[in-house]
């Protein structure tokens, strides 16, 4: 799939089929989280890969549960607080980290969201998990079952004079 029609075509999904994600698949994602940019290539990132009953131990902590437990598979996006230099471009790293998961994703044909809410209760998704590092996002991906609809604000909008 070409990159242009991945970011054209990405849309959150939150439903999905029954069907479980391959290992290979999540590994390919992982890998597109890896080879993200990063100021100084210092790559700020924790994966964790969440299925069964230890994904479904955080949906508590988020009103988006429902789609944690939906998902066959999250993905969670620590901030690698030892490796943390700047805490700017780190978060932004992070961001391009997850961009770069979410097209991977569309790329094999599969769908996700990106949970940001769950944050509202880091502290307690950190415990849950056992992680001592800062949690930045839940990704949740699976087979698509819905279609994504969403639209943007005209490029007018967004150009500055
Ligand atoms: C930082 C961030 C946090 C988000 N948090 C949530 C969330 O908690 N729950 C959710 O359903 N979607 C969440 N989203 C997905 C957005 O709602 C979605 O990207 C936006 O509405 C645009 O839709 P699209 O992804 O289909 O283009 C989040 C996205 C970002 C980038």
């Amino acid at each position: 799939m070409e990159v242009s029609d991945a970011i054209a075509n990405r849309r959150s999904i939150r439903k999905y089929t029954g069907e479980e994600v391959s290992d290979n698949d999540i590994k390919a994602v992982l890998e597109a989280g890896r080879w993200g940019p990063s100021g100084l290539n210092n790559q700020p990132w924790k994966f964790k890969v969440l299925k069964g009953k230890v994904k479904d131990s955080i949906a508590e902590h988020t009103r988006y549960g429902h789609i944690i437990e939906a998902a066959p598979a999250c993905i969670a996006v620590f901030l690698d607080v030892e490796n943390s230099y700047n805490r700017d471009k780190d978060l932004q790293a992070i961001g391009a980290c997850i961009q770069n998961m979410l097209l991977r994703i569309q790329s094999l044909g599969l769908g996700a969201v990106w949970l940001g809410e769950i944050l509202n209760q880091r502290e307690k998704v950190e415990e849950t998990l056992g992680v001592e590092h800062e949690l930045m996002a839940v990704i949740a991906l699976g087979h698509p079952g819905e279609e994504g609809s969403s639209d943007r604000k005209d490029m007018g909008e967004l150009l500055l004079e």
